[in-house]
């Protein structure tokens, strides 16, 4: 195994082998191949990409669904487990549309670590740098696969250079690309001297390993051909010069990321990162929460819900909670506390998500994600623990940048329509507010493409074709005060209230002026931007 310590040495072992993370990436870089292929080493699949779901569908969160339908496995939206060697991986879904929401930052709290996967030849791209940003604010540890090296791709030394350069982060070859393209061999593992060769003839084949003592080694020769090796040779003297050595703890404060090279469609590259994420990833950390924070190690189990999602199933409309387990050792059938309604919740049907199959979680550990369907008493930002009033924190809830109109295609529908819109809203995919004058809703969204990414699940979810139409207002602030305070002031700007999908009242505006003026009428009542998650 990889020369590296446990990260905290206090770790019982079912929790210190775990791994949990996330993969950050601009569309088509390749995630969901990655994924593919994780799931191939970790056992959970048989054969990667025989069937691939074509087009847009696979680009909304119906990724691993349709996965799932196409090749009868079962995977989860979400979350997948699966064991690799002596670890146990739990790999979070971000979501895969090309826009960003809450989910996606939300997600990425939940886990302890972040794959960022880029294109060879297009290196850092937009949608991979606002993630990374969201890492950056968490000093979340990241480790680097540089994909589709079997393709043209850039020189190596610029691709590195372009990471360092815009996203400020220290960059560390983990492996070394000989040639590239149709010439591309493998990579030098410039972590243990070996030489992996990659087999073109079949994608599932892992790669050859070869053990070879350093770069003189005359063995080299009868695989790699003369004027690759010079270069080879070149440049890895030149990277060990130039580039800092790996430091495991770098990587761990994540001032540092190791890059690896390879092929995910032809499994190249990708077992020598999962060794990485073993060796250099972080065990499960410790969970900020009021008042105290929870370490791992605890006997007891407490966990918060980062994702809420619904009509997983077709056939009846239950949601299910994502928990992140911060802590304990937690068995089916126990008894937690659901820190915000203070009412006791048999978790007797958790769900482990566990690529193989999707099966009835019997224990999770720290680190683990599981499943809990329920009928809507579990929100986002929800602590469950023992018994002790724990909040866990740090989970965003932002007000929506971009509001709309929301109106049914059919005005018969209208209740429909709203039914799937509280669904949303309880999901945390959007803010739904019902305004008190007229018909329809107004949504709110933090990022343009959700509101075609909402149009296009509520059709093919409800079976309901919707209007998204501009509206006059601009923002949305939450009024709270003295009961009686607020009383008046939403008597006196009915045009302008609306409620939540929590019946809590939200100030619709128009202009900044809207809210000075409120800060100046009426001093009681108080407006915010965001809405705590509790
Ligand atoms: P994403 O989830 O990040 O959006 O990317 P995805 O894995 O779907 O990959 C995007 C495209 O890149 C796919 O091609 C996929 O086959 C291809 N790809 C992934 N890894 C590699 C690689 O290592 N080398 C090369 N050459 N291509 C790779 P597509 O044409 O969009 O889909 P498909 O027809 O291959 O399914």
């Amino acid at each position: 195994m990889l020369d590296t310590s446990p990260n905290r040495p206090d770790l019982p072992p079912e929790i210190a082998r775990r791994r949990t993370f996330a993969i950050i990436s601009h569309p088509d870089a390749g995630k969901t191949t990655l994924t593919e292929k994780f799931l191939l080493f970790g056992g959970a699949i048989q054969m990667a990409g025989q069937v691939r779901a074509k087009g847009e569908a696979r680009r909304t969160r119906s990724d691993f669904m349709a996965m799932e339908k196409d090749r009868g496995i079962s995977v989860s939206a979400s979350a997948m487990s699966f064991d690799f060697r002596e670890f146990r991986f739990n790999l979070v879904d971000t979501p895969g549309h090309s826009d960003f929401s809450e989910d996606t930052y939300r997600t990425l709290t939940a886990v302890d670590a972040a794959v960022m996967v880029i294109d060879g030849a297009k290196g850092v791209e937009s949608q991979t740098r606002k993630l990374f940003e969201v890492c950056r604010l968490r000093d979340l540890p990241i480790l680097t696969f540089c994909n589709k090296m079997d393709r043209e791709s850039r020189d190596t030394f610029d691709i590195i250079d372009e990471i360092q350069e815009n996203l400020a982060i220290d960059v560390t070859p983990a492996s070394w690309p000989i040639g590239m393209g149709q010439d591309f061999l493998g990579c030098y593992d410039m972590l243990r001297d070996r030489l992996e060769l990659m087999d073109r003839a079949d994608r599932n084949v892992v790669a050859e390993s070869i053990k070879i003592e350093g770069l003189n080694d005359p063995a080299l020769a009868e695989h790699v051909p003369d004027h690759l090796l010079e270069q080879l040779r070149e440049e890895v003297e030149m990277a060990r010069e130039l580039l800092p050595r790996l430091d495991p703890q770098a990587v761990l404060d994540g001032t540092m990321t190791p890059i690896w090279f390879g092929s995910a469609i032809n499994s190249f590259g990708v077992k020598e990162l999962m060794d990485g994420i073993a060796g250099y990833g972080p065990q499960p950390q410790i969970q900020s929460a009021e008042p105290r924070q929870i370490l791992p190690e605890e006997p007891k189990v407490a966990g918060f819900v980062f994702k809420v999602q619904a009509n997983m199933d077709p056939k009846h409309r239950d949601r299910v909670a994502f928990l992140r387990l911060a802590s304990g050792h937690f068995k089916r059938g126990m008894k937690l506390t659901h820190v915000r309604s203070k009412k006791p919740m048999a978790i007797s049907n958790p769900v482990l998500f566990l690529a193989a199959d999707r099966e009835l979680a019997e224990e999770a550990w720290a680190g683990d994600i599981i499943g809990i369907p329920n009928h809507g008493q579990l929100r986002i930002g929800d602590t469950l623990t023992e018994g002790e009033a724990l909040r866990v924190t740090g989970i965003p809830s932002f007000a929506p940048e971009l509001l709309q109109g929301c109106r049914a295609g059919d005005p018969l529908k209208a209740k429909h329509l709203e039914k799937a819109l509280m669904q949303f809203a309880e999901e945390g995919a959007a803010k739904v507010f019902k305004p008190n004058i007229g018909s329809g809703f107004i949504v709110g969204v933090v990022g343009a493409l959700q509101f075609e990414v909402l149009a296009s699940r509520i059709e093919l979810e409800y079976g309901l074709p919707v209007r998204f139409e501009p509206t006059q207002f601009t923002s949305a602030r939450w009024a709270s005060g003295p009961k009686d305070k607020v009383e008046a002031f939403v008597n006196a700007n009915k045009q302008q209230i609306a409620h939540d999908h929590d019946g809590d009242v939200v100030y619709l505006t128009r202009l900044q002026w809207d809210i000075d003026r409120v800060v100046r009428d009426y001093p009681d009542v108080h407006l915010t931007a965001t809405k705590e998650m509790m």
